[in-house]
């Protein structure tokens, strides 16, 4: 590889795979509004150039791609990422996360790259019955933010086939670590740990019995990494790999570890759950390991304990 565009590489996940790509040496432009981002993310290596835009507004988009001629792979991870403001305002939820993939794809389309790798979510699944979910099970997501990232999935899977471009979905189980925000899709993890340090009383939406597969990010990008880097490994045109632990943990098993980790115990308030939840969510993911020999290798309670020593040092 030459040079990967990563949208959304101010962010959580973005940042991460932003830091992964510089220490394999590979350049990295970030494409970024800077909307839930931060520029304090972004890794200050040389190797990293900040363009501060927009996926909806198709000339920065292809101006970014013109401007920087050897990009030759892409890693989309700019979305509107959570559940309730795409329960508030799904026209801007499917502004981003559609209308911003097709420019993007488009960009990539008639730029020459070769691989893109496309950020989608357990949230497509919705209600499973069989579990763990595999990438077979049917897509009924229960939000507009899960159809948007299906719609997304589809356009990506679509120009896979169309134009010569490798194409890799992958579907995030609720990624955690340092730098994600309270407010994104899996940000439970920082709004229990932000209460906790500051010693205020935890919340649980619904009654805590809901399950989550827990994923460290450093494990998340490796499987970004690996699609960009081992395509010779793909079994099959236009994959969709879930990225997961296979671990169910309730709300509250997590918030008993969390007080744990940060050396507090607190009793919770339970409040009413929020609509578009999914109740169970647990993700295989034999066939990331099939292809990639991927597996997680950072267990639930070391990567609480680095995501609290990361706040941590913020206060
Ligand atoms: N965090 C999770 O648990 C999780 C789970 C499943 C899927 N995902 C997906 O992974 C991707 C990254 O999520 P994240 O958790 O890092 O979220 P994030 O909000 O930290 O990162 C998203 C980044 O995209 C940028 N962005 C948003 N709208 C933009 C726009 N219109 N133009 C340019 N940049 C824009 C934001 O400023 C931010 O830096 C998203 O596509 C999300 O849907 C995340």
């Amino acid at each position: 590889m030459n040079k990967v565009l990563v949208t959304g590489g101010a962010g959580f996940i973005g940042s991460h795979v932003t830091d992964l790509l510089v220490e394999k040496g590979h350049e990295v432009v970030i494409l970024d509004n800077l909307s839930s981002g931060d520029k304090k993310n972004i890794n200050p290596s040389s190797l990293v150039t900040f363009v501060e835009g927009d996926v909806r507004d198709e000339k920065t988009v292809s101006e970014t791609f013109r401007q920087h001629a050897t990009i030759d792979a892409v890693v989309h991870l700019a979305a509107q990422s959570k559940v309730g403001p795409s329960l508030e305002s799904p026209q801007n939820d499917l502004d981003i996360n559609i209308h911003g993939t097709v420019n993007v794809l488009e960009g990539a389309r008639k730029h020459n790259v070769s691989n893109v790798v496309y950020s989608s979510s357990a949230a497509v699944y919705g209600h499973v019955e069989v579990l763990p979910v595999s990438e077979q099970a049917s897509a009924a997501p229960l939000s507009p933010y899960g159809v948007s990232k299906l719609a997304g999935e589809e356009y990506v899977k679509a120009y896979g086939r169309l134009y010569d471009l490798n194409v890799s979905v992958l579907r995030f189980a609720n990624v955690f670590g340092p730098r994600q925000s309270a407010a994104t899709e899996a940000g439970v993890i920082t709004i229990f740990i932000e209460q906790l340090i500051e010693g205020t009383q935890p919340t649980i939406q619904g009654d805590g019995k809901q399950t989550r597969d827990f994923v460290y990010v450093k494990d998340v990008v490796r499987a970004v990494v690996d699609c960009l880097e081992k395509t010779d490994k793909i079994a099959s045109p236009n994959p969709v790999y879930n990225v997961s632990t296979e671990t169910m943990t309730s709300v509250e098993e997590l918030l008993k570890q969390l007080c744990s980790a940060v050396g507090e115990n607190f009793d919770p308030l339970y409040v009413e759950e929020r609509k578009g939840d999914i109740k169970h969510s647990y993700l295989s993911y034999s066939k990331l390991s099939e292809e990639f020999d991927w597996a997680p290798e950072t267990k639930l309670e070391e990567g609480l304990v680095n995501t609290v020593e990361y706040y941590r040092s913020l206060t």
